[in-house]
C-alpha cells in the first residue's frame, strides 16, 4: 500500500509573520521541526529571515503539512538563490524543470523519476563548480514501509575528526564527478539512461577542499562523499582511496546522524554545505515519489 497526496484545498491564511510558526530542535545531532508554517502564503521578512536562521542553525528542516504545489515549492526554494536544473533532464516534472522527480514508480514501462537517487551518501550536485547551497524534497507519495532518508552533520564529522586525521587532511583537495558511480548504477537500475555527450560535457568533474568552510556562519564542515568523490588531488591512489574510506566511514558514524522518517506532505530542507545524505530505499512494490529542487550555493573555499 502506498499513499498518494494531494493538495490542501483550505484558504491559506494571507501572510505569515515571525511568529506564527514553531521551531522545534529534533532530539538528534542536526534537524529541527517547524510546524504551524504554510509555504503556500506569502511570508513577510521576519519570517522568511528566522527560516532562514533555523536553517544556518540546524541544518536539516522538516517543515510539516505542506500542502503546496510544484510552483509554490519553485517560489519559495528562489528565496535562497537561482536554482539547479539536473542534468538528467528525463526526471523533469513536466511543465517545471526546476522540479527533479526522485520515484520508484514505472508508468506505461518508463519511469516517472529517478528511482535510485541518493542510493549512496552524496552532497546534491558536488560536482558542478558552484555546488549546492540546499535541496528542497518534497513528499508526493510515499510507501507503508521503508523510504527513510538519512542526513548527517559534516561540521560535527568534521569537529570530531581525530587530531592527526585532522591535521592530515588540513589544505587537501579532492575530485568530485557525477559519473563516478554512473555506470555501476546504470548496471543494475532501470533509471539510469545512457548519457548524451551533451550531459557528459555539462558534468566534467570539479575540485573542491576536503574541509570546506560554510559561508554563511564560518564553521569548517568535511566535504567528501562516497558518491561522487573519486580521489585526494595530489596523493598516490592507495593513499587518497585509503584515507576518503576513513573520511567516509567517520562522516556517518550514528552520533553524526539524524534518520527521517516522511509523513505526508513534508518538505525537508537540507543544507548540502555542511549536510551530507542517504536514500534509505523501500520495497519495490511499495510507490514513493518526492519533488526536489535544487538552489545553487558558492564555490567552496
Ligand atoms: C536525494 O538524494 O535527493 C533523494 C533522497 C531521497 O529520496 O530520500
Amino acid at each position: 500500500m502506498s499513499l498518494a497526496l494531494s493538495p490542501s484545498t483550505q484558504a491559506a491564511p494571507t501572510r505569515h509573520r515571525r511568529d506564527d510558526f514553531v521551531v522545534r530542535r529534533l532530539d538528534a545531532p542536526l534537524g529541527a521541526e517547524l510546524t504551524g508554517l504554510d509555504l503556500g502564503s506569502a511570508l513577510d521578512d521576519a519570517a522568511f529571515a528566522r527560516i532562514h536562521r533555523a536553517h544556518l542553525d540546524h541544518h536539516v528542516l522538516v517543515l510539516r503539512d505542506q500542502r503546496i504545489t510544484p510552483r509554490q515549492q519553485i517560489d519559495f526554494s528562489r528565496r535562497f538563490g537561482p536554482l539547479q536544473i539536473h542534468v538528467l533532464h528525463q526526471f523533469q516534472l513536466p511543465g517545471h524543470p526546476e522540479i527533479l522527480v526522485v520515484s520508484n514508480i514505472v508508468e506505461n514501462g518508463r519511469p516517472i523519476g529517478l528511482g535510485d537517487a541518493g542510493h549512496y551518501w552524496h552532497s546534491d550536485l558536488s560536482y558542478v563548480e558552484k555546488p549546492s547551497l540546499g535541496s528542497m524534497l518534497h513528499a508526493q507519495e510515499l510507501p507503508s514501509e521503508g523510504g527513510d532518508t538519512l542526513f548527517a552533520n559534516m561540521h560535527l564529522a568534521y569537529d570530531t575528526l581525530p587530531a592527526a586525521l585532522k591535521r592530515s587532511v588540513e589544505g587537501l583537495r579532492a575530485e568530485h564527478s557525477y559519473l563516478c558511480k554512473y555506470e555501476a548504477l546504470r548496471a543494475r537500475s532501470p533509471w539510469r539512461p545512457r548519457l548524451s555527450d551533451a550531459q557528459i560535457a555539462q558534468v566534467k568533474p570539479q575540485v573542491h577542499p576536503v574541509v570546506r568552510t560554510h559561508p554563511e556562519t564560518g564553521r569548517k564542515a568535511l566535504f567528501v562523499s562516497e558518491h561522487f568523490t573519486t580521489r585526494i588531488v595530489g596523493l598516490p591512489e592507495d593513499e587518497s582511496a585509503d584515507l576518503l574510506a576513513r573520511l567516509f566511514a567517520h562522516s556517518v558514524r550514528p552520533e553524526h546522524v539524524y534518520r527521517h522518517r516522511w509523513r505526508p506532505h513534508d518538505m525537508v530542507f537540507w543544507d548540502n554545505r555542511c549536510v551530507i545524505h542517504l536514500a534509505t530505499g523501500c520495497p519495490d512494490t511499495l510507490r514513493r515519489r518526492l519533488n526536489r529542487t535544487t538552489i545553487e550555493g558558492d564555490r567552496p573555499f
